[in-house]
């Protein structure tokens, strides 16, 4: 894995943005892999700005977002796909037949997990995959335990990442209890992975993801097998690094 400390939060972002516009620049027709959260806001808000100033275009990209809450209606402002809206699908050229995330209301939700695979599939695969990284080792919404050899799935989530959602909601009760997200596997089979980690909360999950042994108890350690993985980690996430 390629580490790189950033200074902070705001050279994070800048170097995150620098990446996918490397990809960009490299495949204009690049199949991204998105995530939502906290940590990404500022690589979306630096590429939104490049796009402003006539330097990036997405018009030949596709992107797949890697989940999505089960239960929202697509145009609840706390939906992934009102996120992706909110921090770069309404400020780029990215056409909306490109932009994919599952569908959490799909009426057949195991049919619906099949088709977001075959979708990735029919696309060719990601070719770079954006993560954040949970504090319980999640990595898309693969809870601890969750088998290597995953899919896309339902998942029942943890009452950890609920807490942590539930900054965005007026409540905890508010936060849904299930999500459709890509598996590990599915993770794992993007040719690259761009993992983004700020916070010194991050800390100790940055610390088990690079060194803890191989396990499904942290599902984060799964991106030790994959051969293209670049490290982008805040000074205040890598405080506990040897
Ligand atoms: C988001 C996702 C999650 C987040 C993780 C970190 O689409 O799949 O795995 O990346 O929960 O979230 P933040 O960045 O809010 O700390």
């Amino acid at each position: 894995m390629d580490m790189h400390i950033c200074k902070n939060y705001e050279d994070l972002s800048t170097k995150a943005c620098a990446h996918v516009v490397g990809q960009i620049a490299g495949k204009e027709n690049s199949v991204l892999g998105l995530a939502t959260g906290g940590t990404p806001e500022g690589m979306y808000k630096n590429l939104a700005e490049q796009h402003e100033k006539g330097e990036l275009s997405f018009q030949h990209v596709t992107t797949f977002n890697l989940d999505e809450y089960i239960g929202l209606p697509t145009y609840h402002p706390l939906s992934y796909r009102a996120y992706m809206k909110a921090h770069l699908f309404s400020k780029v050229d990215l056409s909306a037949v490109n932009t994919h995330l599952p569908d959490g209301q799909a009426a057949d939700l195991t049919a619906e997990c099949a088709r977001y695979e075959a979708l990735l599939r029919d696309a060719g695969g990601v070719d770079l995959q954006v993560l954040g990284l949970g504090h319980n080792g999640h990595i898309g919404f693969n809870e601890p335990g969750t088998p290597f050899s995953s899919t896309t799935h339902i998942v029942e989530l943890d009452e950890k990442t609920r807490e942590a959602n539930a900054r965005y909601f007026e409540k905890k009760s508010d936060v849904p209890r299930k999500a459709i997200t890509m598996g590990i596997e599915t993770i794992l089979a993007a040719r690259e992975i761009l993992v983004l980690i700020s916070g010194a909360d991050k800390a100790e999950a940055l610390r088990e993801m690079l060194y803890r042994e191989i396990t499904n108890e942290f599902p984060a350690t799964a991106l030790q097998q994959h051969p293209n993985v670049t490290i982008l980690a805040d000074e205040q996430a890598a405080k506990e690094l040897p």
